[in-house]
């Protein structure tokens, strides 16, 4: 494409995007997901009716009790005193509401934190494997992204990458526990001793680094896990979170950005964070949604159910070869590809009606990520599937066995790689 009179970075940003949204709207998975014999591990979407709770909710709150019931809504103090209630409840930590802002989910809140903390120039470390659009939203600020991997064997922070990744630029940290697309829940330690680490160098470049803390996933953990938030040892954090993952309703919208009671300067951050919700496209949820949110609290995916299908697909997957941890919360197992070319084994998948993430799309080439929101029928039908395509991609040039189910894919991006 030419760049004409469009803006570099904007080029660059809309290039990072592309292939994600060739996933959602051109390939094969967006062709065939409805199919009534296909396999979605694609992404974290519901594949089942939602939790009755959900809908009965919305019912209820549906129904006007005043005649601003649908006026522009804000920060509405009834669902910011829930999750002010729910934070003490849940993680033992103490937020006024009024530091609580309302947000469509965590994509609503990460502008947010970076628009309050990042200046044009500015640095953003993330760690990789990423969520898909850290990078994106970094530059979309002006900011500069910087990578540092996680530990490749524990997946753990590896504090020395990011102690390499840090510069006298730097402004924030994106820290995401537990962790999309490995499954780790960052312990205590290992965010003590990041808190350490920037607190010497923010006192070193003498201005904050922040922490941007993703915790889309914090009440999904398995084997009786907890979880530790970063806010519990280093004020300067900007707290996010999506009911969307819970509920496992990503299409209905609301989450939160919370400052904790020791953030520094924290009336004037107030002011920021408040300004950049009007700016950023009126980034409050919707009347509904907030209504509701007391009822929708209380309600979660069910948990156990989630774990028994990763235990059941971690292990049958390893009795057919594939490599894979074990991931300790998340929706998600990331496996190593049997094929260096991760593009080209889930296609291989796909052909058979079996459509999961490739690694590439998010930074880990040779792996690929399956989500554990397909059902149970799903991955028994999917199983043999994934076996026969283990036992191609072992053959020379690595083509499939004649399909059982053929099925013809679309032209488009994700097939012509
Ligand atoms: C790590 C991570 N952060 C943020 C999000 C965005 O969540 P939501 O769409 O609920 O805002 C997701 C969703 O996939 C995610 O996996």
């Amino acid at each position: 494409m030419a760049r004409g009179n469009f803006s570099e970075r904007m080029m660059r940003i809309a290039q990072l995007i592309g292939p994600v949204d060739d996933y959602i709207s051109r390939s094969a998975w967006s062709e065939h997901r409805e199919d009534p014999e296909a396999c979605d591990f694609m992404f974290g979407n519901p594949q089942e009716m939602p939790l009755e709770g959900f809908t009965a909710a919305l019912q209820k709150w549906l129904a006007p009790q005043n005649k601003d019931w649908f006026a522009y809504k804000n920060n509405e103090p009834g669902p910011r005193q829930v999750v002010a209630d729910s934070l003490r409840d849940r993680l033992g930590l103490a937020f006024e509401p009024e530091d609580i802002f309302l947000t469509p989910g965590v994509f609503g809140a990460l502008p947010l934190a970076l628009a309050a903390a990042v200046d044009s120039g500015d640095e953003v470390i993330y760690i990789s494997p990423p969520w898909f659009f850290y990078e994106t939203m970094i530059m979309h600020r002006g900011g500069t992204p910087v990578r540092a991997r996680c530990h490749p064997e524990t997946h753990d922070l590896d504090l020395e990458a990011i102690e390499r990744a840090l510069t006298p630029r730097t402004r924030a940290v994106i820290v995401n526990s537990p962790n999309n697309p490995t499954g780790r829940i960052y312990p205590r330690e290992t965010l003590h001793a990041l808190a350490d680490l920037l607190r010497r160098r923010s006192a070193e470049i003498g201005q904050t680094i922040f922490i941007i803390s993703d915790e889309s996933y914090r009440r999904i953990l398995f084997d009786g896990r907890s979880f530790h938030s970063p806010v519990e040892v280093y004020g300067p954090t900007f707290m996010l979170y999506t009911y969307g993952k819970t509920l496992l309703t990503p299409g209905q919208r609301i989450g939160y950005l919370a400052l904790p009671p020791d953030f520094p300067d924290r009336e004037v951050m107030r002011l920021m964070v408040n300004a950049a919700q009007y700016i950023n496209g009126y980034a409050f949820p919707n009347a509904l949604l907030q209504h509701a949110l007391g009822d929708l609290e209380e309600l979660s995916i069910d948990i156990p159910r989630l774990q028994r299908k990763r235990d059941w697909m971690v292990s049958a997957l390893r009795e057919q070869g594939y490599q894979l941890h074990t991931p300790e919360a998340t929706f998600y197992l990331l496996v190593r590809s049997p094929l260096e070319d991760d593009v080209r084994f889930t296609e291989m998948l796909s052909e058979r009606g079996v459509y999961c993430l490739p690694g590439s799309m998010f930074d880990t080439p040779g792996y690929f990520r399956v989500s554990l929101t397909a059902t149970e029928d799903m991955i028994e039908r999917a199983l043999p599937v994934f076996s026969a395509v283990m036992q191609a991609a072992a053959q020379p040039g690595g083509r499939p066995a004649p399909a059982p189910v053929p099925r013809t894919r679309p032209a488009g991006p994700a097939s012509s790689r």
